[in-house]
């Protein structure tokens, strides 16, 4: 069985993922889609049909769900042609008046999840697979007020570069695509709608855009992919600019 694994399908992004696979990766025959609220898992199955989505309801921070995914992951023993780690939080305002759990929660799903899913996922993933690692604009430069967020966003994108070179000798690939703000659950789960002046006059991306392109890229085995052109200058400043400067700008 040759499958997709994508990671925070329930909204947002990982939905978007979800409704484009089966056009940017025809030979996929399952998508396993992973959430907490299986309900909207469920109903992306009725919406979607081809290829078949499997819904697998799945709390990615705790021990126990990670276990239950590896069990059935050595049960069925799917060739993992792509697997995308997608679900992510992060949490707006100063660290100092943040939640402790919120922080530590965003660490074990943007960064400990991911990591041993991947892990996880490699052994079954053969010659020519892909992953796929939704980052952040985030990860470019030390954003104040959403420190911990781009902290964990920072790694993944060095994580994706250096995992992509290790793979190359395997003919595996890894993509970081690193999209601007979207209009998503994100942004009222992390607190920041009506908080940040900094998202409301940064310029949007359209979530549809960016799963579709971002597949696409992945396809092509691309190592980083920053949508609009906006942000990829922003990405080349950064490499100019000094670094004090950036993070005075960089603050959400
Ligand atoms: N929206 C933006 O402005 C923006 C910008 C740059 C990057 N990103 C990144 O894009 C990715 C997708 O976010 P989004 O914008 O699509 O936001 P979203 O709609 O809030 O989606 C987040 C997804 O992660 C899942 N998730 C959250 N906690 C989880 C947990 N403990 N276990 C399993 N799944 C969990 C959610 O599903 P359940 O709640 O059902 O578990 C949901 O499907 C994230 O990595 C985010 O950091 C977002």
């Amino acid at each position: 069985m040759k499958i997709a694994l994508v990671t925070g399908a329930s909204s947002g992004l990982g939905q978007k993922y979800a409704e484009y696979i089966g056009e940017i990766f025809p030979e996929i025959e399952e998508i396993w889609a992973l959430a907490r609220r299986e309900i909207r898992l469920k109903a992306l199955a009725e919406k979607i049909t081809v290829p078949k989505i499997v819904p697998i309801e799945c709390d990615l921070t705790k021990d126990s769900d990670i276990e239950k995914l590896r069990q059935r992951i050595r049960a069925k023993s799917p060739e993992i042609l792509l697997l995308i780690n997608n679900a992510g939080c992060g949490f707006h305002g100063a660290f100092e008046a943040s939640s402790e759990e919120e922080q530590l929660r965003s660490i074990a799903l943007n960064v400990t999840a991911l990591t041993q899913i991947t892990r996880m996922a490699l052994d079954y993933m053969p010659e020519g697979a892909r992953i796929l690692n939704t980052s952040s604009i985030a990860s470019f430069v030390p954003n104040a007020y959403m420190s911990v967020y781009s902290a964990t966003k920072a790694y993944v994108t060095f994580f994706s570069r250096g995992l992509n070179e290790e793979l190359k000798k395997s003919g595996r690939s890894v993509t970081a695509v690193c999209p601007a703000p979207m209009n998503t659950e994100f942004l009222t789960v992390g607190h920041i709608q009506g908080n940040s002046k900094t998202f409301e006059r940064l310029p949007y991306c359209d979530v549809g855009k960016v799963a579709r392109a971002a597949l696409i890229k992945a396809k092509k085995r691309k190592s980083v992919y920053t949508p609009r052109a906006f942000y990829k200058f922003y990405r080349i400043l950064v490499r100019i600019l000094p670094d004090w400067l950036l993070v005075k700008m960089a603050k959400t």
